[in-house]
């Protein structure tokens, strides 16, 4: 806690563990940390809760399904989703669990305050239950889900209810007066429409379920899992205690529209009942659609992040979910518009300004960047220096309102503008021209400082990529830390450093393909994909990964002939965009040239391995790393407790290229 800021706590939705996370899921929590990171850069201190929820019957199912007990079952899952918003480079506060003990203490605590005042009384109840989404429908028996349209189940059981029906007036003068409760203005009719339809009293808890929550003194009834549920966005900020840590009520729950009505309307509801505070905002953005349809598990339309983020990288995606849909609205999803937007925005658009910018600092300026015009600015200058400043002011009332697509615009326009500010002013020829010196340095100048707004403004949204840039710009500090207003002071002259293309333009049949036979290799084996990655590997490229047979297993000689070793020697190697650890080699192994992918990228500089005869398995079958065909598997020795890869060679004489390894 930071003495002294405002506090901004924000909350993205718990996720189910009975599933791993697509980009829909990805969605909802890469927009919230990127109000995350926004707040912080506006003097706020912030906390942003995510995590997971992980009771109920689905889980009850999964877990006998996988042969497992539910605990451990909901501990890999949770583990799962963490390790990838890591990879995304999200950055929760706090991560919670269903299963944590606090919240249970929470969730037990706001059930005994809403009961002591009155609003929980026993009952029976029988109905038809949609266990996908936790909840009983208006439904005859024997219909589907209105919501899902899976099959229903007819449940009588004894539980407690919530007399719901209590608060439909509290919570129409709630709405009334607050009227940005509900955002955007379409969600909020929706719930106001349902709530003065009436509301009806609400079982908050099960008996035909086991796991969940047990509500104390009343075994075996176990807590409702939207009642357990909605609790943790209590229980992350200090529970019972929730006044110590002063974030309490949230500031902004952010949820799927399909799960409006459980935060507008029951969480209020339940808030209300316990006396507590009642959060400032919800808001509803919309779905990630794939051939026309919600992307979901169960319609087998979905596409998960890690592909993409291999090949393109976490702010590829980033960008692109926040620029191609308008928050609130349901968005396409398409991987060639992912691609187009890659390359035309970002590799063209911030990546080439950038080198650009930095390429005439270091060739013309030896690499320092001007800290001041060097001669008066004429309108052309000015003109660019005004539009810093519209344009910090529009991203921020952008970032505000959370119109997000609206933010990028504007930073991409003053982008483009300083594009074409630099095709008119020509700094490659004021350079040269006698006289002119001093107009060059002043161009240099504006635009170097509208790149580096650009960048910090574009931080929340793109925060490796801005972070790089920021680097080669000369800068030290975090970006992160910084904080957006509009009077900057200019930058001194900072000492530029080593200039790399962030985004490398990528051919788009190429990225695709890559992504998508990763999509087709993570559904295969979805427990798989963490496994380390080939560099990790004694061997590298084709099966190096295989579990090698135990110590005092022995094979025949007929075995090792199986295995086919050759001389081969490399013809060309490159990197792979997004794949940090491998390299891609054209390899002569004398009677044809393979593509071998090697996971030796750290270890050695591609240039270097021209010429190089190494010992290639040519008889594996081919396979796809990352996306991209291998087609052998070069022989390397795993040394150091890191397993570092040296190259198996032939120094002592020069050998004929494709011979045997016998
Ligand atoms: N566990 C409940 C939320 C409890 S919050 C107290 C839940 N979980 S969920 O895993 O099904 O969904 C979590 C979030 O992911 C929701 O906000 C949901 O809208 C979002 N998305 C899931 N699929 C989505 C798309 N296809 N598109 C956009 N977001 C979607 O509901």
């Amino acid at each position: 806690m930071s003495p002294g800021k405002p506090k901004f706590y924000l909350t993205t939705p718990i996720y189910y563990t009975n599933g791993l996370p697509h980009i829909g899921h990805t969605y909802s929590t890469i927009v919230c940390d990127t109000i995350r990171r926004y707040k912080r850069m506006r003097g706020y201190d912030v906390v942003m809760t995510t995590g997971t929820d992980e009771h109920g019957v689905n889980v009850e199912r999964s877990a006998k399904k996988a042969s497992v007990p539910e605990s451990e079952f909901v501990a890999k899952m949770a583990a799962e989703w963490k390790a990838l918003w890591d990879e995304l480079g999200v950055q929760g506060d706090e991560f919670i669990r269903t299963t944590d003990l606090k919240h249970a203490h929470t969730v037990q605590w706001l059930f005994k305050q809403c009961r002591d005042n009155g609003f929980v009384y026993p009952g029976h109840y029988t109905g038809q239950y949609c266990i996908f989404d936790n909840a009983y429908v208006d439904v005859k028996p024997g219909e589907n889900c209105p919501d899902c349209g899976r099959p229903t189940e007819t449940v009588t059981e004894a539980n407690f209810y919530f007399k719901l029906s209590a608060f439909q007036r509290p919570l129409l003068d709630w709405y009334a007066k607050h009227p940005d409760f509900i955002q955007p203005e379409s969600r909020r009719n929706e719930v106001l429409s349902f709530v003065e339809g009436g509301l009806r009293d609400l079982s908050i808890t099960r008996t035909s379920v086991r796991w969940g929550i047990p509500v104390p003194g009343e075994e075996p009834h176990v807590f409702y899992v939207w009642f357990d549920a909605l609790t943790a966005y209590l229980s992350a900020v200090g529970g019972p205690q929730y006044e110590k840590r002063g974030f309490w009520p949230a500031d902004v729950h952010l949820v799927g529209k399909e799960i409006i009505r459980f935060h507008a309307v029951y969480w209020p509801a339940f808030l209300m009942a316990a006396g507590l505070p009642l959060p400032k905002q919800i808001w509803a953005h919309g779905w990630l659609l794939m051939d026309s349809a919600k992307m979901s598990k169960s319609l087998g339309n979905v596409v998960r992040p890690r592909p993409i983020v291999h090949v393109l990288g976490m702010d590829a995606l980033r960008y692109y979910l926040l620029r191609e849909t308008v928050f609130g609205q349901d968005g396409n999803f398409s991987y060639d518009a992912l691609v187009t937007r890659y390359n035309s925005d970002l590799a063209n658009g911030l990546g080439n300004l950038a080198s650009r910018v930095l390429t005439m600092i270091e060739q013309h300026l030896r690499g320092i960047a001007p800290g001041k015009p060097s001669a008066a600015e004429d309108a052309r200058d000015e003109r660019i220096i005004d539009l810093r400043r519209e344009t910090i002011l529009q991203t921020c009332q952008h970032y505000d309102r959370f119109e997000f697509s609206r933010a990028l615009e504007a930073i991409w326009r003053l982008m483009a503008e300083v594009d074409k500010y630099l095709v008119e002013t020509k700094p490659w020829v004021q350079v040269k021209a006698p006289g002119s010196y001093g107009q060059f340095v002043t161009t240099i100048y504006t635009a170097y400082q509208a790149l580096r707004e650009a960048v910090i403004l574009a931080h929340p949204i793109l925060p490796s990529a801005t972070q790089k840039i920021w680097k080669q710009m000369g800068q030290t500090e975090e970006l992160s830390t910084l904080d957006i207003h509009l009077d900057w002071p200019p930058m001194a002259n900072a000492h530029i450093g080593k200039i790399e293309a962030v985004f490398p333009r990528i051919e788009k049949a190429e990225a695709i393909e890559r992504m998508e036979s990763m999509e087709k290799e993570e559904q295969k084996q979805p427990s798989q994909v963490t496994a380390p990655t080939p560099a990790s590997a004694p061997t590298t490229g084709g099966a190096a990964a295989a579990a090698a047979p135990a110590a005092a297993e022995k094979i025949g000689l007929e075995d090792f002939a199986k295995v086919e070793m050759r001389v081969g020697q490399i013809k060309t190697a490159e990197r792979i965009v997004g794949a940090d650890k491998l390299l891609k080699l054209t390899v002569d192994i004398g009677t044809e040239i393979r593509q071998i992918c090697a996971g030796i990228a750290q270890y050695y500089e591609p240039e270097k391995l021209i010429g190089r005869r190494v010992a290639v398995v040519v008889n594996l079958a081919p396979r796809k790393l990352r996306g991209v065909e291998s087609n052998g598997m070069i022989i390397a020795a795993a040394v150091g407790p890191e397993g570092r890869p040296v190259l198996a060679g032939f120094p002592d004489e020069d050998v004929e290229i494709g011979a045997r390894l016998k």
